[in-house]
Protein backbone atom coordinates (compact mmCIF):
# COMPACT_ATOMS: atom_id res chain seq x y z
CA UNK A 1 0.00 0.00 0.00
CA UNK A 2 3.45 2.45 0.23
CA UNK A 3 3.22 4.58 -3.11
CA UNK A 4 6.04 3.74 -5.87
CA UNK A 5 6.39 5.96 -7.76
CA UNK A 6 7.20 4.09 -11.63
CA UNK A 7 10.06 5.95 -13.70
CA UNK A 8 7.88 6.22 -16.73
CA UNK A 9 8.35 4.71 -20.03
CA UNK A 10 10.60 6.95 -22.36
CA UNK A 11 11.41 9.34 -19.92
CA UNK A 12 15.04 10.83 -19.64
CA UNK A 13 17.96 9.39 -17.59
CA UNK A 14 19.71 12.64 -15.79
CA UNK A 15 22.73 12.56 -18.16
CA UNK A 16 20.30 12.88 -21.31
CA UNK A 17 18.65 15.43 -19.31
CA UNK A 18 21.92 17.50 -18.90
CA UNK A 19 23.71 16.72 -21.70
CA UNK A 20 26.53 15.16 -19.23
CA UNK A 21 27.03 18.38 -17.87
CA UNK A 22 27.00 17.46 -14.42
CA UNK A 23 28.40 21.22 -12.08
CA UNK A 24 28.64 19.30 -9.23
CA UNK A 25 31.97 17.19 -10.39
CA UNK A 26 33.86 20.78 -9.24
CA UNK A 27 32.34 20.89 -6.12
CA UNK A 28 32.90 17.20 -4.91
CA UNK A 29 36.35 18.21 -2.76
CA UNK A 30 37.52 21.28 -1.16
CA UNK A 31 40.66 21.21 -3.09
CA UNK A 32 38.73 21.52 -6.53
CA UNK A 33 36.40 24.21 -4.69
CA UNK A 34 39.41 26.01 -4.11
CA UNK A 35 41.08 26.09 -7.75
CA UNK A 36 37.42 27.01 -9.51
CA UNK A 37 36.99 30.05 -6.80
CA UNK A 38 35.98 32.99 -8.59
CA UNK A 39 36.35 35.88 -6.02
CA UNK A 40 38.53 36.84 -2.82
CA UNK A 41 38.32 38.20 0.16
CA UNK A 42 41.73 39.51 0.97
CA UNK A 43 43.11 41.57 3.75
CA UNK A 44 43.67 44.64 1.06
CA UNK A 45 40.09 44.79 0.40
CA UNK A 46 39.51 46.04 4.22
CA UNK A 47 39.16 49.64 5.31
CA UNK A 48 38.16 50.06 9.00
CA UNK A 49 35.75 52.66 10.17
CA UNK A 50 36.59 53.85 13.66
CA UNK A 51 34.76 56.26 16.06
CA UNK A 52 36.69 58.96 18.10
CA UNK A 53 36.37 60.47 21.42
CA UNK A 54 37.38 62.68 23.39
CA UNK A 55 39.84 62.62 26.29
CA UNK A 56 43.01 59.81 26.72
CA UNK A 57 42.28 56.13 27.64
CA UNK A 58 39.14 56.26 26.75
CA UNK A 59 37.45 53.12 24.75
CA UNK A 60 33.91 53.31 25.33
CA UNK A 61 31.17 49.96 24.50
CA UNK A 62 28.72 51.25 21.94
CA UNK A 63 25.28 49.50 22.77
CA UNK A 64 23.97 48.84 19.17
CA UNK A 65 27.61 47.81 18.04
CA UNK A 66 28.94 44.90 20.60
CA UNK A 67 32.72 44.62 19.80
CA UNK A 68 32.97 48.53 18.73
CA UNK A 69 34.09 51.01 20.52
CA UNK A 70 34.97 54.57 20.74
CA UNK A 71 38.17 55.84 21.02
CA UNK A 72 40.35 58.75 22.00
CA UNK A 73 42.90 59.50 19.89
CA UNK A 74 45.62 57.48 21.61
CA UNK A 75 43.40 54.23 21.32
CA UNK A 76 42.89 55.23 17.74
CA UNK A 77 46.27 55.39 17.41
CA UNK A 78 46.85 51.90 18.78
CA UNK A 79 44.43 50.14 16.91
CA UNK A 80 46.18 51.81 13.73
CA UNK A 81 49.27 49.94 14.59
CA UNK A 82 47.33 47.15 15.14
CA UNK A 83 45.78 47.81 12.19
CA UNK A 84 48.48 48.06 10.10
CA UNK A 85 50.07 44.91 11.88
CA UNK A 86 47.30 43.29 10.06
CA UNK A 87 47.75 44.52 6.98
CA UNK A 88 44.81 46.59 6.60
CA UNK A 89 45.42 49.35 4.69
CA UNK A 90 43.26 52.37 5.01
CA UNK A 91 41.02 53.52 7.96
CA UNK A 92 37.72 55.86 8.08
CA UNK A 93 37.73 58.31 11.18
CA UNK A 94 34.29 59.14 12.40
CA UNK A 95 33.80 61.33 15.30
CA UNK A 96 31.79 62.09 18.59
CA UNK A 97 31.49 65.44 18.95
CA UNK A 98 31.38 67.27 22.07
CA UNK A 99 27.68 68.30 22.19
CA UNK A 100 28.87 71.94 23.45
CA UNK A 101 31.00 72.25 20.11
CA UNK A 102 27.66 71.23 18.48
CA UNK A 103 25.23 73.80 16.72
CA UNK A 104 22.88 75.18 14.04
CA UNK A 105 25.67 74.89 11.10
CA UNK A 106 28.36 72.62 12.23
CA UNK A 107 31.19 75.08 12.44
CA UNK A 108 33.57 73.27 14.38
CA UNK A 109 34.41 71.20 11.44
CA UNK A 110 36.14 74.16 10.24
CA UNK A 111 38.87 73.71 13.74
CA UNK A 112 41.98 72.81 12.31
CA UNK A 113 42.37 71.07 15.77
CA UNK A 114 39.31 69.43 16.35
CA UNK A 115 38.99 65.65 16.63
CA UNK A 116 38.82 64.55 13.09
CA UNK A 117 42.03 66.77 12.40
CA UNK A 118 43.63 65.75 15.73
CA UNK A 119 43.31 62.18 15.00
CA UNK A 120 44.68 62.33 11.31
CA UNK A 121 47.93 63.74 12.61
CA UNK A 122 48.65 61.79 15.84
CA UNK A 123 47.96 58.54 13.39
CA UNK A 124 50.11 59.70 10.88
CA UNK A 125 52.85 60.46 12.90
CA UNK A 126 52.43 57.25 14.70
CA UNK A 127 51.56 54.90 11.41
CA UNK A 128 52.43 56.51 8.44
CA UNK A 129 52.21 53.86 6.41
CA UNK A 130 48.44 53.40 6.97
CA UNK A 131 45.95 55.36 4.73
CA UNK A 132 43.39 57.53 6.55
CA UNK A 133 39.79 58.30 5.05
CA UNK A 134 38.13 61.21 6.73
CA UNK A 135 34.52 61.91 6.35
CA UNK A 136 33.75 65.91 5.18
CA UNK A 137 30.30 65.63 6.68
CA UNK A 138 28.66 68.30 8.63
CA UNK A 139 26.33 65.51 10.83
CA UNK A 140 29.12 65.21 13.59
CA UNK A 141 29.24 68.63 14.45
CA UNK A 142 25.44 69.94 13.82
CA UNK A 143 23.00 70.07 16.73
CA UNK A 144 20.55 68.92 14.51
CA UNK A 145 22.16 65.88 12.81
CA UNK A 146 21.70 66.84 9.51
CA UNK A 147 24.78 66.53 6.81
CA UNK A 148 24.51 70.38 5.99
CA UNK A 149 23.68 73.70 7.24
CA UNK A 150 19.48 73.90 8.04
CA UNK A 151 17.93 76.76 7.52
CA UNK A 152 14.15 77.42 7.55
CA UNK A 153 13.57 73.63 7.82
CA UNK A 154 15.99 73.08 4.68
CA UNK A 155 19.19 71.81 4.20
CA UNK A 156 20.78 74.52 1.89
CA UNK A 157 22.72 73.28 -0.77
CA UNK A 158 25.44 75.52 -1.70
CA UNK A 159 26.45 77.10 1.83
CA UNK A 160 26.85 73.49 2.83
CA UNK A 161 29.24 72.83 0.02
CA UNK A 162 31.20 75.77 0.40
CA UNK A 163 31.72 74.97 4.39
CA UNK A 164 32.59 70.75 2.97
CA UNK A 165 35.21 72.09 1.12
CA UNK A 166 37.08 74.05 3.03
CA UNK A 167 36.78 71.00 5.56
CA UNK A 168 38.44 68.93 3.40
CA UNK A 169 41.41 70.76 2.92
CA UNK A 170 41.88 71.46 6.48
CA UNK A 171 41.62 67.23 6.92
CA UNK A 172 44.10 67.47 3.61
CA UNK A 173 46.24 69.90 5.71
CA UNK A 174 46.30 67.33 9.16
CA UNK A 175 47.33 64.73 6.60
CA UNK A 176 44.44 62.74 5.62
CA UNK A 177 44.82 60.89 2.05
CA UNK A 178 41.19 60.56 0.85
CA UNK A 179 38.75 62.67 1.70
CA UNK A 180 35.37 61.12 1.41
CA UNK A 181 32.15 63.41 1.66
CA UNK A 182 29.12 61.65 2.73
CA UNK A 183 26.64 64.43 2.52
CA UNK A 184 25.25 63.87 -1.17
CA UNK A 185 25.09 67.68 -1.59
CA UNK A 186 25.02 68.88 -5.38
CA UNK A 187 28.26 69.83 -6.72
CA UNK A 188 30.79 69.11 -3.59
CA UNK A 189 32.82 66.64 -5.33
CA UNK A 190 33.85 69.48 -8.36
CA UNK A 191 34.13 72.43 -5.19
CA UNK A 192 36.32 70.12 -2.81
CA UNK A 193 38.50 69.18 -5.96
CA UNK A 194 39.08 72.86 -6.61
CA UNK A 195 39.83 73.49 -3.36
CA UNK A 196 42.23 70.78 -2.72
CA UNK A 197 43.77 72.13 -5.62
CA UNK A 198 43.75 75.91 -5.08
CA UNK A 199 45.64 74.62 -1.73
CA UNK A 200 48.70 72.15 -3.23
CA UNK A 201 46.70 69.29 -1.81
CA UNK A 202 46.67 67.92 -5.71
CA UNK A 203 47.77 64.13 -4.67
CA UNK A 204 44.82 63.93 -1.91
CA UNK A 205 42.00 61.70 -3.67
CA UNK A 206 38.26 61.93 -2.89
CA UNK A 207 36.03 59.09 -2.48
CA UNK A 208 32.55 60.15 -3.37
CA UNK A 209 29.75 58.49 -1.10
CA UNK A 210 27.94 59.11 -4.60
CA UNK A 211 25.30 56.75 -4.09
CA UNK A 212 24.02 57.23 -0.23
CA UNK A 213 20.68 55.94 0.30
CA UNK A 214 18.20 57.39 2.54
CA UNK A 215 18.29 54.19 4.58
CA UNK A 216 17.04 52.34 8.45
CA UNK A 217 20.44 50.96 8.09
CA UNK A 218 22.03 53.99 9.91
CA UNK A 219 20.63 53.46 12.98
CA UNK A 220 23.17 52.43 15.43
CA UNK A 221 25.75 54.76 13.77
CA UNK A 222 23.64 57.45 15.20
CA UNK A 223 24.09 56.26 18.71
CA UNK A 224 27.99 55.72 17.78
CA UNK A 225 28.50 58.99 16.66
CA UNK A 226 25.90 60.52 19.59
CA UNK A 227 23.24 62.42 16.99
CA UNK A 228 20.40 59.93 17.74
CA UNK A 229 17.88 61.94 19.43
CA UNK A 230 19.02 65.13 18.07
CA UNK A 231 17.73 64.04 14.12
CA UNK A 232 14.35 65.93 13.24
CA UNK A 233 12.84 64.36 10.45
CA UNK A 234 14.89 62.09 7.92
CA UNK A 235 17.73 62.50 5.14
CA UNK A 236 15.64 62.22 2.29
CA UNK A 237 15.79 65.30 0.98
CA UNK A 238 19.48 64.86 0.17
CA UNK A 239 20.23 61.07 0.34
CA UNK A 240 19.01 59.10 -2.98
CA UNK A 241 15.54 57.13 -2.54
CA UNK A 242 15.94 53.75 -2.05
CA UNK A 243 13.58 52.67 -4.72
CA UNK A 244 16.08 54.19 -7.51
CA UNK A 245 18.80 52.48 -9.54
CA UNK A 246 19.07 54.68 -12.67
CA UNK A 247 19.44 57.93 -10.31
CA UNK A 248 22.37 56.18 -8.34
CA UNK A 249 23.93 55.83 -12.39
CA UNK A 250 23.05 59.18 -12.87
CA UNK A 251 24.71 60.41 -9.80
CA UNK A 252 28.13 58.38 -9.82
CA UNK A 253 28.32 59.61 -13.36
CA UNK A 254 28.44 63.62 -12.10
CA UNK A 255 30.51 62.86 -9.35
CA UNK A 256 33.30 61.26 -11.65
CA UNK A 257 33.10 63.95 -14.15
CA UNK A 258 32.96 66.65 -10.92
CA UNK A 259 36.80 64.86 -10.21
CA UNK A 260 36.14 61.59 -8.06
CA UNK A 261 38.71 59.16 -8.10
CA UNK A 262 36.49 56.43 -6.31
CA UNK A 263 32.88 55.40 -5.77
CA UNK A 264 31.66 54.23 -2.65
CA UNK A 265 27.98 52.53 -2.87
CA UNK A 266 25.98 52.48 0.71
CA UNK A 267 24.90 50.75 2.84
CA UNK A 268 26.00 47.57 1.35
CA UNK A 269 24.93 43.58 1.18
CA UNK A 270 21.25 45.57 0.44
CA UNK A 271 22.26 47.86 -2.81
CA UNK A 272 24.68 44.97 -4.70
CA UNK A 273 22.34 45.91 -7.91
CA UNK A 274 23.88 48.78 -7.45
CA UNK A 275 27.58 48.09 -7.25
CA UNK A 276 27.01 45.72 -10.08
CA UNK A 277 25.55 48.63 -12.15
CA UNK A 278 28.54 51.26 -11.55
CA UNK A 279 31.10 48.68 -12.10
CA UNK A 280 29.66 47.66 -15.02
CA UNK A 281 29.26 51.04 -16.48
CA UNK A 282 31.99 53.08 -15.29
CA UNK A 283 34.85 50.31 -14.83
CA UNK A 284 36.87 52.69 -11.96
CA UNK A 285 37.45 51.88 -8.44
CA UNK A 286 34.19 51.01 -6.50
CA UNK A 287 33.73 50.57 -2.95
CA UNK A 288 30.73 49.09 -0.71
CA UNK A 289 30.60 50.61 2.78
CA UNK A 290 28.73 47.75 5.00
CA UNK A 291 27.26 50.21 7.42
CA UNK A 292 26.57 49.71 11.38
CA UNK A 293 22.87 48.16 10.56
CA UNK A 294 24.47 45.71 8.14
CA UNK A 295 26.99 44.92 11.33
CA UNK A 296 24.16 44.60 14.19
CA UNK A 297 22.46 42.51 12.79
CA UNK A 298 24.68 39.54 11.77
CA UNK A 299 26.33 40.49 15.95
CA UNK A 300 22.89 40.33 16.84
CA UNK A 301 21.58 37.20 15.52
CA UNK A 302 25.12 35.60 15.82
CA UNK A 303 24.65 36.47 19.85
CA UNK A 304 20.95 34.55 19.98
CA UNK A 305 22.72 31.84 18.40
CA UNK A 306 20.40 31.95 14.88
CA UNK A 307 23.62 32.00 12.68
CA UNK A 308 27.50 31.81 12.33
CA UNK A 309 28.55 35.18 13.26
CA UNK A 310 31.77 34.46 11.39
CA UNK A 311 30.32 32.87 8.72
CA UNK A 312 27.52 35.17 7.93
CA UNK A 313 30.62 38.30 7.85
CA UNK A 314 32.64 36.10 5.53
CA UNK A 315 29.95 35.19 3.32
CA UNK A 316 28.53 39.14 3.24
CA UNK A 317 31.50 41.01 2.58
CA UNK A 318 32.38 38.17 -0.12
CA UNK A 319 28.96 38.75 -1.86
CA UNK A 320 30.21 42.62 -1.33
CA UNK A 321 33.43 41.79 -3.88
CA UNK A 322 31.56 39.31 -6.28
CA UNK A 323 29.04 42.02 -6.95
CA UNK A 324 32.27 44.26 -8.11
CA UNK A 325 33.78 46.00 -5.36
CA UNK A 326 37.25 46.47 -5.40
CA UNK A 327 37.33 47.08 -1.40
CA UNK A 328 34.65 47.13 1.48
CA UNK A 329 34.31 49.80 4.47
CA UNK A 330 33.27 47.40 7.39
CA UNK A 331 33.67 47.45 11.07
CA UNK A 332 34.55 43.64 11.42
CA UNK A 333 38.07 44.59 9.46
CA UNK A 334 40.45 43.76 12.17
CA UNK A 335 38.66 39.93 13.14
CA UNK A 336 38.61 39.21 9.39
CA UNK A 337 41.80 40.25 9.00
CA UNK A 338 42.84 38.05 11.90
CA UNK A 339 41.08 35.16 10.16
CA UNK A 340 42.67 35.42 6.76
CA UNK A 341 46.13 35.82 8.15
CA UNK A 342 45.25 32.52 10.05
C1 LIG B 1 26.46 60.80 7.62
C2 LIG B 1 26.97 59.41 7.83
C3 LIG B 1 26.16 58.28 7.99
C4 LIG B 1 27.02 57.19 8.18
C5 LIG B 1 28.33 57.66 8.08
N1 LIG B 1 28.29 59.06 7.86
C6 LIG B 1 24.71 58.11 7.91
C7 LIG B 1 23.81 59.03 8.60
O1 LIG B 1 24.00 59.40 9.75
O2 LIG B 1 22.81 59.36 7.98
C8 LIG B 1 26.55 55.80 8.44
C9 LIG B 1 27.59 54.79 8.75
C10 LIG B 1 27.03 53.52 9.32
O3 LIG B 1 25.81 53.38 9.49
O4 LIG B 1 27.84 52.64 9.59
N2 LIG B 1 27.37 61.69 7.13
Amino acid sequence: NKFVPAKPAGTRSVDEITGSRRLRRMRKADWSRRLVQENRLTVDDLIWPIFLTGGSNVREPIDAMPDVFRLSIDQAVREAERAAKLGIPALATFPNIDARRKDVTGSHILDPDNLINAATRAIKAAVPEIGIITDAALDPFTSHGHDGILRDGIIVNDETVEQVAAAAVLQAAAGSDIVAPSDMMDGRIGAIRDALDANGFQDVAIMSYATKFASAFYGPYREAIGTQGLLKGDKKTYYIDHANSDEAVREAEQDLAEGADMLMVKPGLPYLDIIRRLKDEFRVPTFAYQVSGEYSMIKAASANGWIDGEKAMLESLLALKRAGCDGILTYFAPRVAEILKG
